[in-house]
C-alpha cells in the first residue's frame, strides 16, 4: 500500500493509462478489459487492473491538475514499479489548425506551475518533455487509426488554472504552443526523476481561440479513438 493507492505489490501493472476522471478509469476498465479486477478505492480514485488483448493493463484515474497528478505518478512508480505512464486527457486547442476533436500529443509541457521551480530551487526553467519512443509508438498507432491532419505533436501549456483570464493566450500560440490542459509537466517531471517513460494523449474538447465546443457524443466519440490508441500503444 501507498498513501494513496491500496493495491498489494503485484497488482499494477507495469504500464498504466491515467485519465483525469476516475469514471473514465472504470469506463476504460470496463469496456476495454478482460478479467479486471479493482485495486484502488481510496479517495474514489479509482484504479483497475485487467488485460487488453492478453498484455496486463492498468488504468488509473488522477484528479485534476499538477499536484494531484504528481501524487499518483509518484506512487505507481516509486510503490508499485510502474514503468509506462500514458495519460489520456482533454485539453483546449490554441492554433487555427487545431480542431475541437482533434489529438494532441505533448511532445513537451510548458507550464506555469511553482512547482518545477521548486524542484530546481529556482536555479533553471526545466523543459518537461514527453519519453521519445513512446511518443514516436503512440504516433504512428495514431496514423494508422485517425487522418495525419487530426494528429498535433507538440508543446502543450499544463496549467495551474482551469478559469485563467490573465493568460496570454496569443502570445502562448505565437511561441508554437498546441493547446492547454492541467498535469503533463508534473507527469513528466516525476517520470523523468524516477528513469521511466511518460507521455500525454489528449483530445481537443473546446478551442480557447474560436470559443468552439464539442458535445457530450462527440467527447465520448473522440475520447473512444485516443483511449484505443493508447491501449494499442500499452499493449507494444
Ligand atoms: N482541458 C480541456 N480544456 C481545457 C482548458 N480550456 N483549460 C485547461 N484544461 C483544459
Amino acid at each position: 500500500m501507498s498513501t494513496h493507492i491500496e493495491a498489494q505489490a503485484g497488482q499494477i501493472a507495469k504500464v498504466v493509462l491515467l485519465p483525469g476522471d476516475p469514471l473514465r478509469a472504470k469506463y476504460i476498465a470496463e469496456t476495454y478489459l478482460e478479467d479486471i479486477q479493482q485495486y484502488n478505492t481510496v479517495r474514489n480514485m479509482f484504479g483497475y487492473t485487467g488485460t487488453y488483448q492478453g498484455v496486463k493493463i492498468s488504468v488509473q484515474g488522477t484528479g485534476m491538475g499538477i499536484p494531484s497528478a504528481m501524487i499518483y505518478t509518484e506512487e505507481l512508480i516509486q510503490f508499485y514499479g510502474v514503468e509506462t505512464i500514458i495519460r489520456i486527457g482533454s485539453i483546449g486547442g490554441m492554433q487555427k489548425d487545431v480542431k475541437v476533436r482533434d489529438i494532441i500529443i505533448g511532445q513537451g509541457a510548458t507550464t506555469d506551475s511553482n512547482i518545477l521551480r521548486n524542484i530546481f530551487d529556482g536555479q533553471v526553467h526545466y523543459s518537461a518533455i514527453a519519453d521519445f519512443k513512446l511518443l514516436d509508438t503512440l504516433y504512428h498507432k495514431a496514423l494508422t487509426m485517425i487522418p495525419a491532419k487530426n494528429i498535433h505533436v507538440g508543446n502543450v501549456l499544463s496549467s495551474d488554472r482551469f478559469y485563467n483570464q490573465e493568460m496570454d493566450k496569443e502570445k502562448l500560440a505565437a511561441y508554437g504552443v498546441l493547446g492547454v490542459e492541467m498535469e503533463a509537466a508534473g507527469m513528466y517531471a516525476v517520470a523523468a526523476k524516477h528513469h521511466k517513460r511518460a507521455l500525454a494523449i489528449c483530445t481537443v474538447s473546446d478551442h480557447l481561440l474560436t470559443g468552439e465546443e464539442t458535445t457530450a457524443q462527440e467527447r465520448q466519440t473522440s475520447f473512444t479513438q485516443m483511449m484505443e490508441i493508447a491501449l494499442q500503444t500499452a499493449k507494444e
